[in-house]
């Protein structure tokens, strides 16, 4: 058993990776200032697992109030540092706010690691670091393509700032995850995603719109080269990539880690288009999804899947959860949210 800080802990990947972390016998500090949560996620928490983890209600760009929470809580064995925003169209209209939250609550959680002799870290990055990659699928030894985006480029500094840290500081070590594209939730629906707005992502989009909350989804462009026309992504479920971050802290905490710094892919090694995605929806849970096709998005890559190889053997972690699952599972939180 380890005591886990778990920064952003109420949001979409954090709460399921506190399930998982509680489910495994770790005691868990969830810091989050809601700012794209809320409380009740800690219901659902509860409900999952009969624990109520210690929440502090704190925003991880505030020094002082991440040192209080760092007395309160002392003998810390790991970070999984999850707290960021992530819309990358926020993140173009509104930089500085970007990369205020995104860089000072790391270099924070950093310089207090060092003040407290914390030494592990699990940080969430995202394959948005590849850009559209020369080879796929991609895997962790591909060039990183200039940020397409505030929000890609925080995520590719943020990668910086570790490995220089860790290059000063003997004693630290760190697990860089980059996700691919998380999607479902919680089986029991208790936790899930909840968009802020009006979402960007497709599968919220997708669930919303048979829900009838959203008119149509629109599929942006069939005119990609692609086999039929439309983007590519290696969307995987949340319970799996929440099992990825119990993965890596078990190599870290169990000394595995030759390197200081061991930066996985965390994908299913499957690329699905966007229409593949739809019609399995459909299919799966037996509804009818309003679509049409319309322009491009801007800053949209044409196709992206992980190659998870390095995750598979060196974490011992895979990606399980059938996609059908993954779908009813969405559909079902989506449900779930209407009552
Ligand atoms: C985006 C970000 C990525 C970030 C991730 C999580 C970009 C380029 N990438 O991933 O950096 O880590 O979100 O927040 O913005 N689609 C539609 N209709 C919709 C919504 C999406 O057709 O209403 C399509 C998109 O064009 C894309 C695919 O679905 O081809 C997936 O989109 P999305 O879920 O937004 O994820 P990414 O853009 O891959």
């Amino acid at each position: 058993m380890a005591k886990i800080l778990v920064t952003g802990g109420t949001g979409y990947i954090g709460s399921h990776t506190v399930v998982e972390l509680l489910q495994n016998g770790n005691e868990v500090i969830i810091v989050d200032n809601l700012s794209n949560s809320n409380v009740q996620v800690l219901e659902g928490i509860y409900k999952i697992t009969g624990i109520n983890p210690a929440f502090e209600n704190v925003d991880c760009t505030d020094y002082v109030q991440m040192e209080r929470v760092l007395n309160k809580y002392p003998n810390i064995d790991a970070v999984i540092h999850f707290a960021a925003s992530k819309a990358v169209a926020e993140s173009v209209e509104k930089p500085l706010m970007y990369y205020r939250n995104n860089l000072l609550s790391l270099i924070n959680l950093l310089e207090l690691m060092l003040n407290y002799k914390i030494p592990n870290i699990v940080f969430s990055s995202s394959c948005t670091v590849y850009g559209q990659p020369d080879k796929l699928p991609v895997d962790e030894k591909a060039p990183i393509k200039k940020a397409e985006s505030p929000y890609g480029n925080t995520k590719q500094i943020a990668e910086e700032i570790i490995t220089d840290l860790a290059a000063a500081n003997k004693q630290l070590k760190a697990v860089v995850l980059r996700y691919f594209n998380p999607i479902g939730a919680h089986p029991s629906a208790h936790i899930g995603e909840i968009p802020n707005g009006i979402p960007n992502n497709l599968m919220p989009y997708i669930a919303q719109t048979a829900a009838g909350k959203r008119t149509e989804l629109k599929i942006y462009g069939n005119d990609y080269n692609t086999p039929d026309g439309t983007c590519i992504r290696d969307y995987i479920d949340v319970v799996d990539l929440a099992k990825a971050h119990l993965a890596a802290l078990t190599h870290l905490l169990n000394n595995k880690q030759e390197k200081q710094v061991e930066v996985f892919n965390v994908g299913t090694g499957r690329g699905l288009s966007v229409l593949e995605m739809l019609t399995t929806f459909q299919e799966v849970n037996k509804l009818k999804v309003p679509h049409k096709i319309v322009a491009r998005r801007k800053g949209d890559i044409e196709q992206v899947w992980a190659d998870p190889t390095h995750a598979n053997n060196t974490l011992q972690w895979k990606a399980l959860t059938p996609l059908t699952e993954t779908l009813k599972n969405a559909w079902k939180w989506e449900q779930n949210q209407k009552k």
